[in-house]
């Protein structure tokens, strides 16, 4: 599938939206979000955050309702729904301009020791940003919502309405060397 001998767990990760039913045990998120923790930032600010809810409680219900309708369908199967969020100012009235880049490293980190878990993350920027923050409460003045990440172990595409199941097995595609990158 690549190109080049890549390692094992960036060629094997990919957003599945079929889930088990399989449960997220709380040592094992815990496992996830010190993987989060232990990335790269600007500053060391570690200038991110996670809210997050195990399916089955009200907290799922209300990340889950805030999601777009596309992604409701097939993240109401995730184990675990999390909501990241970036920190907005480094000082107060100084904007910290890395804080969506260090909170994408710290996502990947997590859904990279996920794999290694077999517990799959998807991510989703189609969601409703402000009703997210209403409903979660967060301070808006202090952090961004940026990305929620379906979480769980793989399940059988055949559970998926047609048209999801043909983009859940369809060959995933990616730019070439030359379209991202030049030598100077
Ligand atoms: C910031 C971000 C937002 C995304 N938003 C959505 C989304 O709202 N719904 C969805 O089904 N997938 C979403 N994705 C998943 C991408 O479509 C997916 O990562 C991309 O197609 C590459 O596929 P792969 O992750 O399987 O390699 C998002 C991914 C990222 C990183």
């Amino acid at each position: 599938m690549t190109d080049h001998p890549i390692l094992d767990l960036l060629r094997n990760r990919w957003s599945p939206r079929s889930f088990s039913n399989a449960t997220i045990s709380s040592e094992d998120i815990n496992i996830l979000l010190e993987a989060a923790i232990w990335s790269f930032s600007g500053g060391n600010l570690q200038p991110w955050f996670y809210i997050y809810a195990h399916r089955g409680t009200e907290g799922f219900e209300n990340i889950l309702n805030n999601l777009s309708g596309g992604n409701q369908g097939w993240a109401k199967h995730a184990a675990v729904l999390m909501v990241s969020l970036a920190k907005k100012e480094r000082d107060p009235g100084k904007p910290n301009l890395w804080s969506k880049h260090d909170l994408g490293a710290a996502n990947m980190q997590m859904v990279l020791q996920a794999l290694s878990m077999n517990i799959y993350g998807h991510f989703m920027g189609g969601f409703n940003s402000a009703g997210m923050a209403e409903t979660l409460n967060i301070d808006t003045t202090v952090y961004e919502p940026i990305a929620c990440i379906a979480l769980g172990y793989l399940g059988d595409p055949e559970q998926l309405e047609e048209t999801l199941k043909i983009r859940e097995t369809e060959p995933r595609k990616r730019k070439k060397i030359d379209e991202i990158s030049k030598l100077i």
